[in-house]
C-alpha cells in the first residue's frame, strides 16, 4: 500500500506542478469567497483515486473533493489531492499531494509529496519517517525563544474560530518565529525533519493532516489538541511539535482559549 501510496503521490504531484499557470476554471466552496477549488484539484483526486481504485476496488477512500465515499472496508485512503490550492493559484510552488491509509481506524501509512522541490515524506507505522528515503526526526530544541513556529488560518478567519487571531499574537510573542506556509501536509512535514519545532491551527480537515500526524509519531514528536490531550485526524484542532517544547506551547494556547492576550516576550 504504502508503494503505491508513493506512485500516486509522485503521478499527481507532477501533473499538479506542469499545471501550475494553467489554472482555467476557479470556483469557491461553501459559500466562502476564499476557499478556492479549481479542476486542477479535482483532475489529481481523479488520478489517484483511479489508482487506488484498481488495486483496491474495495477500499474506501475520504478525499477532499469526491468526500466520503462510505464503503465497509478494513482500509479507508485519505486524500488531499493538492494542499495548497490558494499558493497554486497564485503561481507559488508551495503546495503537496497527501495520502494516507487508516486501518480499523488507525493511520498505518502516509505519503506527502512536495513536487516543486521533489520532497517526498514518507511513513509506516512502527518503522520511522522519512524524507526521500532518509530517517527524520524532530528537532531537540527545548525553548520557546529559540523555537520556529509554523501556522495556518482556516477559511472561516474573519469568524476568529477559537480565537485563532489570539493564539498567533499570543505565539508571536513567544518564540523566536512564526511562519505561514500555505500548506498543512507540509507544515507537520517539517515539523517531523525538524526544520520548524512546532505547528498548531484551529481547525483542519482529516485529508490535512492525516499524513502529516504520523510522520509527527514516527520522528519522535507529539500531537495533541490544544489542551495537550491525545487527539484524532477528525478533531479539528491541531498541535504537533517535537515534544520537548509541546507543554510550554499548550500554556500559551490555554491563554488563547480564555481570550487572554499575551503582550510581552517575558
Ligand atoms: C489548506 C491548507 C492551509 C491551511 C488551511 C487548509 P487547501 O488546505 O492546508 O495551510 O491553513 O486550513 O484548508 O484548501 O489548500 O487544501
Ligand atoms: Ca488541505
Ligand atoms: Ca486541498
Amino acid at each position: 500500500m504504502i508503494q503505491l501510496a508513493i506512485e500516486a503521490a509522485l503521478e499527481a504531484g507532477k501533473y499538479l506542478k506542469e499545471s501550475v499557470g494553467k489554472v482555467l476554471q476557479v470556483e469557491s466552496k461553501f459559500g466562502q469567497e476564499t476557499n478556492l477549488v479549481t479542476q486542477i484539484d479535482k483532475n489529481a483526486e481523479e488520478i489517484i483515486i483511479s489508482k487506488i481504485r484498481k488495486k483496491f476496488p474495495d477500499h474506501d477512500f475520504l478525499a477532499e473533493e469526491s468526500g466520503s465515499h462510505n464503503k465497509e472496508s478494513e482500509y479507508r485512503w485519505v486524500i488531499d489531492p493538492l494542499d495548497g490550492t490558494l499558493n497554486f493559484t497564485h503561481g507559488i510552488p508551495l503546495f503537496s499531494v497527501s495520502i494516507a491509509v487508516e486501518k480499523q481506524g488507525e493511520i498505518v501509512a502516509g505519503v506527502v509529496y512536495e513536487p516543486n522541490l521533489d520532497e517526498l515524506f514518507t511513513a509506516e507505522k512502527g518503522k520511522g519517517a522519512f524524507l526521500n528515503k532518509k530517517p527524520i526526526r524532530v528537532s531537540k530544541v527545548d525553548s520557546l525563544i529559540e523555537s520556529m513556529m509554523v501556522t495556518g488560518f482556516p477559511y472561516t478567519i474573519r469568524d476568529n474560530p477559537d480565537n485563532a487571531v489570539q493564539h498567533f499574537v499570543n505565539l508571536l510573542m513567544k518564540v523566536q518565529g512564526v511562519r505561514r506556509l500555505g500548506s498543512a501536509a507540509v507544515d507537520l512535514c517539517y515539523v517531523a525533519c525538524g526544520r520548524f519545532e512546532g505547528f498548531w491551527e484551529v481547525s483542519l480537515n482529516a485529508w490535512d493532516m492525516a499524513a502529516g500526524v504520523l510522520f509527527i509519531e514516527e520522528a519522535g514528536g507529539r500531537f495533541t489538541d490544544f489542551r495537550g490531550a491525545p487527539s484524532s485526524i477528525y478533531n479539528k484542532q491541531i498541535l504537533a511539535t517535537n515534544g520537548l517544547i509541546h507543554d510550554k506551547v499548550v500554556e500559551v494556547l490555554q491563554q488563547g482559549l480564555s481570550g487572554k492576550n499575551v503582550t510581552s516576550r517575558s
